[in-house]
């Protein structure tokens, strides 16, 4: 709560600025939905994610229940949202904090727990979770053996849930006036969507709570079967589970809907590009779920989906058109012209060409080093036609004196030019009308060219 002095508002620490979060519609993504289908922008919490209300309600669990005591130390595994939350409050109220993590985690989100003055121990990624190596284990035994430890636990904390019944359901009770009808979030502990909907059902039972679980998780298949089924890899990071977390209350949830990485890290991306709302693959996965399922809804309907943390966190992943690219996670739905030339498996170099009046040597040099099947030839800064491969090599093997003769004698008539903005889909509409390439042109100057064997490599490595 923040605190008036003398007509001043202000909070007397960063934790009350904790909660409160807005809602914001998603108008373009979600256009063609009856419903409307607002985003609770949960990255407005200061420490970046949901994870800050929990980290607060642990702590202060713990110390109510005499768990944690002045002095004492938080301990918890957790390589990202989870450990702000609690280095922050550890920081405020003068704990040690311990975080322990495998070492695959980057560097950053290291360097940012040790920001807030947290002690960070990294443990082999790649031993059993109850090898004494094992992060697990590591956090267990330094919350037996150091005085005043206390292991928050999120998978299997009530804290956790109840954070959510306590803040994140009443806000969304009162920020949509009693009105909505669904409510989408994605599940790790699930805390956030067991909390929440506990508290929203209460106040009205008919609200549709459903969670969005990754491809690979086995969330799904046990809120629908009962059973543990075996986990598969897969790219978005905090949500789904090879295990079943205690802070989940399965009879919460309505249904569950599972995205691929690839729908939920593109949408991810579209809701920066076209809503300027920049979050982690985890909140593009419950949006896409969401739309998904607001498709379906009436126009008296009102759903909301919680968006987790900020986008930030994830510069050099989905956020990064190379790792996109490298893990073969475009989507060519929204894929531009831009986006297929940047991701050609060799070095990325200017376009090939020859001028009117080089010789046909100039041409074939070019189709030998480069192994290029197709060379535009420019007149005056503007494309006047293209040399195809095998012409030259036909017309040479014929006579080797026109190898002398400038290019235009040969030209063919000019590539088609694409804008580097333009979806992949204007590119193979291009080629299946008989264009063996199209030229991109960017900035108004032209930038590279986009072949049949681009695109096939494109759409191949995409599934
Ligand atoms: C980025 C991100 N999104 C979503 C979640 C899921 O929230 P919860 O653990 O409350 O189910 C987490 C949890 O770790 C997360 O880190």
């Amino acid at each position: 709560m923040s605190s008036v002095l003398d007509g001043v508002r202000y909070h007397e620490t960063i934790l009350t600025t904790i909660g409160q979060t807005p809602l914001v519609r998603l108008r373009k993504l979600a256009r063609d939905c009856p419903a409307p289908v607002l985003a609770k922008l949960e990255f407005f919490n200061p420490g970046g994610s949901v994870k800050d209300r929990i980290g607060l309600a642990m702590v202060e669990t713990a110390e109510r229940e005499g768990k944690l005591r002045p002095g004492g130390t938080i301990v918890e595994c957790t390589s990202g949202n989870t450990g702000l939350g609690l280095a922050m409050v550890a920081c405020v109220r003068g704990y040690r904090a311990v975080f322990c993590m495998p070492d695959k985690v980057s560097s950053e989100k290291v360097s940012l727990l040790k920001a807030f003055g947290a002690e960070v121990l990294l443990s082999p990624t790649a031993v059993a979770p109850d090898s004494p190596e094992s992060y697990y284990s590591v956090a267990r035994h330094i919350a037996a053996e150091r005085p005043g430890a206390f292991l928050t636990n999120q998978y299997h904390n009530p804290a956790n849930p109840q954070a959510h019944y306590d803040s994140t359901g009443p806000e969304l009770w009162e920020q949509t006036a009693g009105k909505i009808t669904h409510l989408v979030a994605g599940m790790g502990t699930g805390g956030t969507i067991s909390g929440t909907a506990k508290y929203l059902k209460e106040k009205n039972p008919g609200v549709r709570v459903i969670g969005a679980d990754p491809v690979g998780s086995i969330l799904k298949a046990y809120h629908e079967t009962g059973k543990i089924t075996e986990a598969h890899p897969y790219k978005i990071e905090g949500v789904g589970e090879d295990f079943i977390p205690t802070a989940t209350d399965f009879s919460m949830i309505d249904q569950v809907v599972s995205c691929n990485d690839r729908n939920g890290l593109n949408t991810a991306r579209r809701l920066a590009r076209e809503e300027a709302i920049f979050v982690g693959g985890s909140s593009g996965m419950a949006a896409w779920v969401a739309i998904e399922v607001a498709r379906t809804l009436a126009p008296n309907d009102l759903m909301v989906v919680l968006l987790t943390d900020t986008g930030e966190r994830y510069l050099t992943k989905v956020h990064s058109d190379a790792w996109m690219r490298d893990n073969h996670l475009f989507d060519p739905a929204i894929t531009r012209a831009g986006d297929v030339l940047g991701g050609k498996g060799r070095a990325v170099r200017g376009l090939l060409s020859v001028r009117v009046g080089e010789p046909l040597r100039r041409a074939l040099a070019l189709v030998e080093q480069h192994d290029i099947t197709q060379i535009p030839v420019f007149r005056d800064g503007d494309v006047a036609g293209t040399l195809y491969d095998s012409e030259i090599l036909k017309r040479v093997l014929e006579d080797s004196r026109t190898l002398d003769q400038a290019v235009e004698t040969l030209m063919s008539e000019p590539l088609p030019v694409v804008e580097s903005d333009e979806p992949v889909e204007s590119v193979t509409r291009l080629m299946a009308a008989h264009n063996s390439a199209v030229l991109v042109r960017e900035h108004g100057a032209l930038t590279g060219i986009l072949t049949r064997y681009d695109m096939l490599q494109f759409i191949a490595g995409g599934e």
